[in-house]
């Protein structure tokens, strides 16, 4: 079984060493320009040179839940294209998207002020049946957020392309269930796939049918916001905050109007990362079982783009 691997941003000196341990039968090498072709291939946001040179892969498994990066017609047709299912990323979101949402219902920013001036303040406390969460896409990371969320008692609904059935969660679906999805919702959290159908799809139009003085959370891809929406609404009041860990350019650019902005949290696309162990563990597992001619999880539908 050979192997080639492809990774931006990864330390291979790592990376590497692991998945030779994990898999002592496979010859896994270091992608570089003239490689000769692989059977298989483990890559993050691979350059374009790459897919033209790499033809004859059976499989490419992502180093990531998101596949949008490697969609485009320079795949061939008999690419397994497979991504991470969860591999330690759910809770990590779970943990990342409770944080926002209970610092914004239990006005922590607030107290950071009033620390900031040694002031000792109470504020009364907020009913959290007026702080509905709805999670668009309730796939392997948005179906475990939806549940972390309940523990605390909030109201939860999700929204997802089929119909589903969750204990504790109102489930919406299709585009029929999005605007009473969005119309219940005051606390919006993204953990949609990037696709031609979600691109854009937070903006002022879909943005302004939630509850007022709404909060959203993107945890998912910067192009699933129209960036330039978003500061008009939180002047107008229909959001009170947005929390972003995605970006449409990233690194974002230090002239970007959002750093100045104290209602708009940011971090560095860092709310789930790709874990060493449970990866290594779960692409070599299913390696092995695409050996044996055993179906996989996780492999993209390429017509749906996830
Ligand atoms: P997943 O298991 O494929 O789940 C995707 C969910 O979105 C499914 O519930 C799916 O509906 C729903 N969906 C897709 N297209 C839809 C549409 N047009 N309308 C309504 N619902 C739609 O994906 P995942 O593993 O949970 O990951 C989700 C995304 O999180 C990734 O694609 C990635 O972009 C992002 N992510 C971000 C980070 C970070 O650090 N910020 C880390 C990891 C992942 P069905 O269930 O009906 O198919
Ligand atoms: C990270 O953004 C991922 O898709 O895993």
């Amino acid at each position: 079984m050979d192997i080639t691997f492809c990774c931006a941003d990864t330390n291979a000196d790592e990376w590497l060493p692991g998945l030779r341990a994990a898999l002592p039968e496979a010859t896994i090498t270091l992608w570089q320009a003239g490689a000769p072709p692989a059977r298989y291939a483990i890559v993050w946001q691979p350059p374009r040179q790459f897919f033209a040179e790499q033809l004859q892969l059976r499989a490419l498994f992502n180093m990531g839940a998101g596949v949008d990066a490697l969609m485009g017609p320079h795949l061939s047709p008999n690419t397994l294209v497979v991504r991470l299912n969860d591999a330690g990323m759910a809770d990590q979101m779970a943990e990342y998207v409770c944080h926002a949402l209970i610092r914004h219902f239990r006005e922590f920013a607030a107290y950071d002020q009033d620390m900031a001036q040694r002031q000792w303040t109470y504020r009364e406390p907020l009913p959290r049946e007026q702080f509905p969460v709805g999670v668009m896409g309730l796939g392997a990371l948005g179906e475990r957020v939806a549940r972390a969320v309940g523990v605390f008692g909030f109201p939860v609904r999700g929204w997802s392309r089929s119909a589903k059935q969750i204990t504790g969660v109102e489930c919406f679906s299709a585009s029929e269930g999005f605007a009473p999805f969005l119309r219940g919702t005051r606390v919006l959290v993204n953990m949609l796939p990037l696709t031609a159908e979600t691109e854009s799809i937070l903006n002022r139009s879909t943005l302004s049918q939630l509850q007022r003085g709404a909060v959203l959370i993107n945890v998912a891809r910067g192009r699933h916001l129209v960036e330039e929406d978003l500061q008009p609404l939180l002047d107008g009041g229909q959001l009170a905050a947005a929390v972003l860990d995605v970006f449409r350019q990233e690194p974002l650019p230090a002239d970007h109007p959002f750093w100045s902005d104290s209602r708009i949290t940011i971090t560095p696309h860092t709310a789930a990362r790709t874990l060493f162990q449970e990866t290594v563990a779960q692409i070599s597992g299913k390696l092995r079982a695409l050996e044996r001619g055993e179906a996989i999880a996780g492999v993209v539908d390429m017509q749906r783009g996830y």
